[in-house]
């Protein structure tokens, strides 16, 4: 029997995955659920945000899923010990180097974006985040006291030519499926890893991949077209930070924030790591009125990537889609329901 591990984690993350939970029992009744404490809440009680036990039990699963984590009780922690750094070594254990952020304009909501209805319906993003390297892990990265008493801080960007190539060839086979457009962004024109990152890519297309079509973009660039026209991107493929903020920018001009699932994935047969794209929320965490659609649509993802039940993944989307449009809304979406009441919509349309 397949596994699932869910790592609720901190602020609204454990209301989030206790939906999911109740979800997978009635789609999947043959998923077998384990559950371990991740992040703020595994560093108050374990003395650390990511335990040996819990790497070695998601290595272990065919997925995981988690909630959220951070929270402001947990800014003044040890660096190495917030809740962040749990998250860090956790895709860097599992090996989940291309992370998939769908940003997609539900029919339902294109009102709820700060931008034009008619700039963003029907809006099909998917941003191909690298996840392992770059600047997020290169050494050398410090704070150092200089002879005259102020302060270096240091971060490294580092790709090498293998890592580049496996995240290309995640987004231009997912492209292949889509509308067959890969837009690759860095800073060619001041990075050198930009310059290779670019070079790779070409080359990786040339050979692999000619029938993709492949454009480059400044990622600041990328920026301004995400608000200009963001039709225009089938899959964006870039590197750990500027996948961070483009994909953030992207999720929130589709007007979902709070119904944006993400899926990271490594090599084939390994596990994959799940999460709704929204984070730990602490000002509405513990009122159950977070929206859980982001949670159960990340499961919809790891059935289809992990678990090898797109047809399972395919019944739970519609059913998001329906409940939705029968009106059911949270807060953030300009109804009303809480957290177990939008879950019972869905749970009913299954
Ligand atoms: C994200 C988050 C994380 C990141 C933080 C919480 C470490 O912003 O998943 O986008 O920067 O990757
Ligand atoms: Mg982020």
């Amino acid at each position: 029997m397949p596994t699932l591990l869910l790592l609720p984690g901190d602020g609204i993350g454990p209301e989030v995955t206790g939906e999911v939970r109740r979800v997978a029992e009635k789609i999947f009744p043959d998923l077998t659920l384990e559950e371990r404490p991740f992040g703020g809440i595994s560093y108050d009680t374990l003395g650390t945000p990511l335990s040996d036990e819990t790497l070695a039990l998601a290595l272990a699963s065919d997925a995981v899923l988690m909630g959220a984590v951070g929270g402001p009780q947990w800014a003044s922690a040890p660096r190495h010990l917030r809740p962040e750094a749990g998250l860090l070594g956790l895709r860097l254990g599992m090996g989940v180097f291309a992370n998939l952020r769908p940003a997609l304009c539900f029919a339902a909501l294109a009102d709820a974006s700060s931008l034009k209805r008619e700039v963003i319906e029907g809006l099909d993003i998917m941003i191909v985040r690298e996840l392992t390297g770059g600047v997020y892990f290169g050494k050398p990265r410090g704070i150092e006291t200089l002879p005259d008493g102020q302060k270096r801080g240091v971060d490294t960007q580092v790709y090498t030519t293998s890592e580049i190539e496996r995240v290309s060839r995640v987004a231009f086979t997912l492209a292949e499926g889509r509308r067959n457009k890969v837009t690759s962004c860095e800073k060619s024109n001041v990075m050198e890893t930009g310059l290779l990152w670019r070079e790779v890519v070409t080359a990786l297309h040339a050979r692999e991949f000619p029938h993709v079509t492949l454009e480059h973009m400044l990622a600041d660039n990328a920026a301004m077209q995400l608000v200009k026209n963001p039709r225009q991107f089938d899959v964006i493929l870039t590197d750990n930070l500027f996948g961070d903020i483009l994909s953030d920018e992207a999720a929130q001009l589709t007007g979902s924030l709070g119904m944006l699932p993400s899926a990271a994935i490594g090599v084939a047969g390994a596990p994959g790591l799940y999460e709704p794209i929204h984070g730990s929320a602490p000002d509405i965490a513990g009122q159950g009125v977070a929206n859980p659609l982001a949670a159960i649509l990340s499961f919809a993802m790891a059935l289809r990537w992990s678990l090898a039940r797109p047809d399972l993944a395919d019944r739970l989307t519609h059913a998001v889609e329906a409940a939705l449009a029968s009106g059911a809304r949270t807060r953030d979406i300009g109804g009303d329901l809480g957290s177990r009441a939008m879950a019972d919509a869905v749970l009913a349309k299954l």
